[in-house]
């Protein structure tokens, strides 16, 4: 399976690497160790000894973290992935003793990953400043779920929401808010899907959190994908006719990692934003957090493993053709320029093969 590389991947959440630990990933099929370095900074290493291939996360730090001993036979990596001890014979080290190091950045409360061959440019993650330390609004518990779903069908669920009306029916829709006004727009590395309803009944979720009293709202979604997989979900409701200023407005955070094939991990967390009456920040991000965590994992996660399954029964992913329906525009749109950006990649790793070939053959 290919995936786009020069990107950057969300691989976990800041706070789930502790200072000391070894925390192990598989990420686009390729398995990764994280710790923090002597500085605290992050470093990502190929999880796999470059001598018998053993996970290295299943050894430990050593010389005050600038390097990872493998439990096997002992040699130990830096942070750049070198050998630095071979505890064996006179010592040597040769050359082609080292795993691969990859860059990783820590911002807005994620460890973002950097696969491909280019120089990693930071600015290229997509914003999601709403959850550094000290911003506006009571956040959620950022929390994470194994899926046994390919990253891409946990995309295409998000960019359709009209599936919120019947899967999460009572919690986050029902079937009478199905219609609304839908826009889509792009670019050559995002769509944006915006849904806009006036004059209904509000759901569970937004009425909990801002009158609590059923009565009808006006509502907006803005759902964005940014390749390869990161997305931002501002939802709010307010007073029919009044105005999004006087409502209130969740932002929801979807990054969706590929591991292996056929599973992902799907990193969530969200800010609240606005009055709520009779409910301290506590309460609000204990409600946002539990009926998030339910929504995805007990009524996202079961369909999609379901969705899986049938195509993996079919024999792949591309084993079956789905009927195309209205509401699928946006997924549609977002594979396309998934596809595009994996195409472009591979054609400059052919021309850069047929360069280096030339280069052969002149020599
Ligand atoms: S397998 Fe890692 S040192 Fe031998
Ligand atoms: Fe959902």
């Amino acid at each position: 399976m290919s995936y786009a590389t020069n990107l950057w991947y969300a691989a976990l959440w800041a706070d789930d690497l502790a200072e000391g630990a070894l925390q192990s990933r598989t990420i686009c099929e390729q398995p990764i160790v994280f710790f923090r370095g002597p500085d605290g900074a992050p470093v990502a290493l190929e999880d796999r000894c470059a001598h018998r291939f053993i996970p290295l996360s299943m050894g430990q730090l050593c010389d005050g973290a600038a390097s990872v001993e493998c439990p096997y036979h002992g040699l130990r990596f830096g942070t750049d992935g070198a050998c630095v001890l071979n505890p064996h014979g006179s010592g040597r080290i040769p050359a082609t003793l080292a795993v691969r190091a990859y860059p990783v950045v820590e911002r807005h409360t994620m460890l973002w990953l950097w696969m491909g061959t280019e120089t990693p440019d930071p600015d290229l993650i997509p914003d999601f400043s709403y959850l550094d330390p000290g911003a506006p609004g009571v956040v959620s518990k950022r929390d994470w779920i194994e899926m046994d779903v390919d990253y891409q069908l946990v995309i295409d669920n998000l960019l359709d929401l009209s599936h919120a009306s019947f899967l999460h029916r009572g919690v986050l829709g029902d079937p009478s808010t199905l219609q609304c006004e839908i826009a889509i727009d792009g670019t050559d590395s995002s769509v944006t899907v915006t849904r806009t309803r006036s004059n209904i009944a509000p759901s569970k979720l937004f009425d909990l959190m801002f009158r609590n009293d059923g009565e009808a709202v006006d509502t907006w979604s803005i759902m964005r994908w940014d390749a390869p997989s990161c997305l931002r979900h501002e939802a709010g409701i307010c007073p029919p006719g009044a105005g999004r200023d006087e409502g209130i407005m969740v932002i929801g955070t979807h990054l969706v990692t590929p591991s292996s094939r056929g599973k992902c991990i799907y990193h969530v967390a969200a800010v609240w934003l606005g009055d709520s009456p009779g409910s301290d920040d506590a309460e609000i991000s204990a409600q946002l957090s539990a009926l998030r965590r339910y929504a995805f994992d007990e009524q996202d996660r079961p369909i999609l493993e379901a969705q899986q399954r049938a195509y993996d029964l079919a024999g792949g992913p591309d084993s079956l053709r789905p009927v195309m329906l209205s509401i699928d525009a946006a997924p549609l749109r977002a594979r396309r320029v998934l596809a595009s950006i994996i195409a472009g990649e591979a054609q400059d790793e052919a021309d850069t093969d047929a360069g280096e070939q030339v280069f052969v053959t002149i020599h």
